[in-house]
């Protein structure tokens, strides 16, 4: 487990361990998508993790799904995110925006613009959503004409420059977990004839031009993004190619030297082997549900370059200090997860806090 705790190079940044905060959307901005007035209390107590990754931030209107979750495209999106990175650099924490485009998981009763969610094609994902009015069916989206979907490329490189403009140190793409990039790259929610759909290259067409955008934009060497191969989440179904297209796409995104991958592992051992050998630049590995004893362990493997953990540092500011001492973590508070107040947020002490109560 020690190597863990050795300094790392991401991109253009030296980090001091290799422990990852995997992002976490926690619906807690204000309903014009500025963070929330805790949110920088809540990135900069868990400041000593060597990367922090935001929270899914939306790059423009049509990129928010779910209720308050907060954007980087206006300026007060900016001044708000402004105050998150100030506190987190002020502990000397690096932390990198998610930008999220929730494409047809969306809720027209979740947005402010109260729109038809945009996707690849108007093909609904079959699940259900929360919305201000309880859990209802995610209804059919409009597919974006080639036009949008160029536009949408555009977006996102928009807000990477937002990004940059509020003080984050990077963003990664969120090409993971079903959401809009995701979307393109499955044929069971991208049914498109245009240049974005069909083949291979099709499908992962609209990934590798929205990375290369924001790499143009912003550097390469500030540019992430997250991708988890073979998820069948919310009527994702990337059929016998899906492992074939990931490797062309992780071999294209590798030309870019981005400043990293990030893998939302989801069970394809051979095939995470393959992208390791594939990407020769850093990689982040999150395992879901990750044993306390086996962190660490793909790092010293060489397997990654950095692990990342998602409700362990949730729920443990001090993740990294509890680590080192082996001592026991809190647990995480499910109910407290999306919206709410500083419970289940901020609120989660710290080691020495826990003792002294
Ligand atoms: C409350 C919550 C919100 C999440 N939101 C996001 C998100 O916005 N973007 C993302 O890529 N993953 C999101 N995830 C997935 C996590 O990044 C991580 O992959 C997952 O929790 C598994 O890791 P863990 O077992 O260490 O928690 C979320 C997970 C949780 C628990």
């Amino acid at each position: 487990m020690t190597r863990l705790f050795t300094p790392v190079h991401v991109g253009r940044y030296t980090l001091s361990n290799r422990l990852a905060m995997a992002p976490m959307t926690r619906s807690r901005a204000q309903f014009d998508g500025t963070p929330g007035a805790l949110a920088a209390e809540y990135y900069a107590q868990r400041a000593s993790m060597g990367l922090i990754v935001t929270e899914g931030t939306q790059p423009s209107d049509d990129g928010q799904g779910y209720l308050t979750t907060p954007g980087i495209y206006t300026d007060a999106h900016v001044a708000g995110w402004r105050a998150t990175t100030d506190a987190v650099h002020a502990k000397g924490g690096h932390v990198f925006i998610q930008l999220m485009h929730a494409g047809r998981m969306s809720h027209p009763a979740n947005t402010p613009h109260h729109r038809q969610g945009v996707a690849p094609s108007a093909v609904a994902p079959g699940t259900q959503m929360f919305t201000p009015t309880g859990l209802q069916d995610i209804p059919a989206p409009r597919a974006l004409t080639t036009e949008e979907v160029r536009r949408t490329v555009l977006d996102f490189r928009h807000a990477a420059r937002r990004a940059i403009e509020a003080g984050a140190d990077g963003v990664e793409i969120h090409g993971a977990n079903a959401y809009l990039v995701q979307q393109f790259l499955a044929p069971s929610a991208n049914t498109r004839t245009d240049e974005y759909g069909g083949s291979i290259e099709n499908r992962a067409r609209f990934a590798i031009e929205v990375a290369a955008a924001i790499a143009e934009e912003i550097g390469a060497d500030r540019t992430a993004i997250r991708l988890s191969p073979g998820t069948t989440m919310w009527g994702i179904d990337e059929g016998g190619e899906g492992p074939a297209l990931y490797r062309y796409l992780v071999a294209e995104l590798d030309k870019l030297k981005l400043a990293y991958l990030h893998v939302a592992h989801q069970g394809n051992e051979l095939l995470l082997a393959d992208i390791r050998k594939l990407w020769k630049g850093t990689l982040i590995l999150n395992r879901p549900g990750r044993a306390r004893g086996e962190i660490g362990a793909d790092v010293a493997a060489g397997l990654a370059d950095l692990e990342s953990y998602g409700q362990m540092v949730l729920a443990n500011p001090d993740f990294v200090t509890r680590l080192k001492t082996n001592a026991p973590m809190n647990e995480a508070n499910r109910t407290a997860f999306f919206g709410g107040n500083e419970r289940g947020y901020t609120d989660y002490p710290a080691l020495s806090e826990a003792q002294e109560a």
